[in-house]
């Protein structure tokens, strides 16, 4: 028997938890979405959900926005588990107002953001919303400033993951651009700065929403997306995955799973995955999957940058980040794309503690005035920054050609690469050999006899002296010469010994990575 206080405190509570009613809800439904609150359960362990803030309510009197009911003021906050494990969440309530954020729906989240932060677990923020709440007009400007400043403070601490579901438009773009993961969905997700119409006012340019902002043009063209889901459900499953190879925060590692393979098998595989003909490609894909416990890659940015594959494996049930050149994609050359997408990869990875496995099969850097122009440099430099910053343990095995520049840049001994392993077939070198004996031999090959034999004979002799990994080893760049089949088990006792390294860095404010 509930006392009349009890009862109205009932009747408001399932008020409050309808959201914004049964229209808008339909509303939402019929569009493919789910609503906030159902996203919410889906996404977290049955009943861990802990609501914050559901009796929260705007002050706006403007534009008879007093006048205005706002469950939650368009925002569910809270805590739950994933797996068992504890996890902050927002999500945007688009059947209220629109999802729109203003002064109350903006603390919410942030007030989520520093509970997340004060104790170590990640933020998921899941985005449905018109934006800045108009009505509210500056007071919803400081509350994404304030939600931006709480996303820089919690960077690197804790992961943070941004879930596009629905409109993401203008400024509120860019707390979504400070986390460390963005998932969107195909058809419903949106982001950009500005809209298709005004695109069109100001450019004259005619163009869809999705393709604009929508998923594959953010996971395939922006890169500002790092996850594509094809509908709401597969996402949430795809951020489980995910969340399965971080560890809570900064502190500590991820979780390693029983492994139920044995760590010395050979993979006989490998031993015949690169084609005898060096200018013929392979996928890189193939090796990776033959290394990692069941054959499981979970990429990063899949459809982004796709000559260079990142992403998460176990080995011996340890989380191992891989950073790979793509032989079959523009010979595995490194570009603008591959290199940003690399070094953001490199330093999500060791701010949580994942070690880094660098696979390495690469001609050199992009040639041509659009790589120039664009800043191959500035963005090449990122990479060697990111390596050379990066203390968690960092192997790498180099399967075939390693040349010039790029070489360094995929996590040499150079860059502190703790442990660089090399297959018998690989090519160390300032560049390959045609090009080489092209520039040292050109004399002798101008005015011989016969200049195309003598070039033949040149390319030879080089080949014969520089494209292999024992000057490397022979200097200590490369630590040991491995065949391929014994890629895993090597790779399982490298981490294995490297699973106490320390590093102590110099003491500075920050560095000044190359942006
Ligand atoms: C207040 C908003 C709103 C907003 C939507 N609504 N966006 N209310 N402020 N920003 C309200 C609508 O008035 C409507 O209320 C309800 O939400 C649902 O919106 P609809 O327009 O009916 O939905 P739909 O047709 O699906 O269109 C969705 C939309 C459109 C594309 C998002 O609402 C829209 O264009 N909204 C404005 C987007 C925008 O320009 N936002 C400001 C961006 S600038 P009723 O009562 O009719 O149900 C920004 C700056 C951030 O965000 C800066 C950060 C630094």
């Amino acid at each position: 028997m509930l006392t009349e206080k009890q009862e109205k405190f009932e009747e408001l509570r399932e008020k409050l938890l309808a959201g914004g009613g049964e229209r808008a809800v339909a509303r939402q439904h019929e569009r493919g979405k789910m609503t906030a609150r159902e996203r919410v359960y889906a996404l977290l362990d049955d009943r861990s959900f802990v609501e914050t803030g559901l009796f929260v309510k705007h002050r706006s009197t403007e534009f008879e926005m007093d006048k205005k009911d706002a469950p939650g003021d368009g925002v569910i906050t809270g805590y739950g588990t994933i797996n068992g494990r504890l996890v902050y969440i927002s999500a945007q309530d688009f059947t209220v107002i629109g999802g729109s954020l203003g002064e109350e729906h903006a603390a919410k989240i942030a007030r989520t953001q520093e509970a997340a932060l004060k104790v170590g677990a990640p933020m998921i923020a899941i985005n449905d919303s018109g934006g800045a709440r108009i009505q509210e007009g500056v007071d919803a400007l400081a509350g994404y400033g304030r939600i931006f400043f709480n996303n820089t403070q919690a960077s690197g601490v804790i992961p943070q993951i941004s879930v596009i579901m629905g409109p993401c438009a203008g400024g509120a773009v860019y707390s979504p651009a400070l986390m460390d993961y963005v998932f969107m969905v195909d058809n419903t997700s949106e982001m950009f700065i500005t809209g298709p119409k005004v695109v069109q006012a100001v450019t004259g340019e005619e163009v869809s929403s999705q393709d604009l902002g929508g998923a594959m043009t953010h996971n395939s063209i922006s890169g500002v997306a790092h996850y594509r889901a094809t509908n709401e459900e597969d996402c949430f499953s795809q951020i489980r995955t995910l969340l399965s190879y971080l560890p809570q925060n900064n502190m500590e590692r991820p979780d390693a799973l029983p492994c139920d393979e044995d760590p010395d098998a050979k993979r006989l595989e490998l031993n015949t995955v690169i084609p005898e003909d060096p200018a013929k490609p392979y996928n890189m894909l193939d090796v990776i999957t033959a290394i990692a416990d069941r054959g499981e890659f979970f990429q990063y940015q899949e459809y982004y940058a796709t000559n260079m594959l990142t992403g998460y494996i176990r080995l011996n049930g340890e989380v191992v980040a891989v950073i790979a050149n793509q032989p079959r994609v523009m010979a595995g050359c490194l570009d603008i794309n591959a290199s940003d997408k690399a070094a953001r990869f490199v330093r999500t990875c060791d701010a949580f503690n994942i070690p880094l496995l660098t696979l390495v099969d690469v001609p050199g850097y992009l040639p041509g005035t659009q790589q120039e122009y664009g800043g191959i440099i500035r963005h090449g430099a990122k990479l060697l920054y990111a390596y050379s910053e990066a203390t968690v343990p960092k192997v790498t095995l180099i399967t075939r050609k390693a040349y010039g520049g790029a070489y360094i840049g995929m996590c040499s001994k150079h860059l502190g690469g703790d442990i660089v392993f090399a297959w018998p077939g690989a090519e160390i070198a300032v560049m390959g050999a045609d090009g080489a004996a092209n520039i040292i031999f050109s004399k002798a090959i101008r005015n011989a006899d016969d200049p195309e034999k003598e070039r033949t004979a040149k390319i030879k002799e080089y080949e014969d002296k520089m494209m292999n990994p024992y000057i490397a080893a022979a200097r200590g760049y490369v630590d040991d010469i491995i065949l391929p089949e014994d890629t895993r088990q090597r790779l399982i006792s490298s981490f294995d010994s490297l699973k106490g390294k320390r590093v102590l860095t110099v003491s500075k404010k920050h560095g000044n990575i190359p942006l």
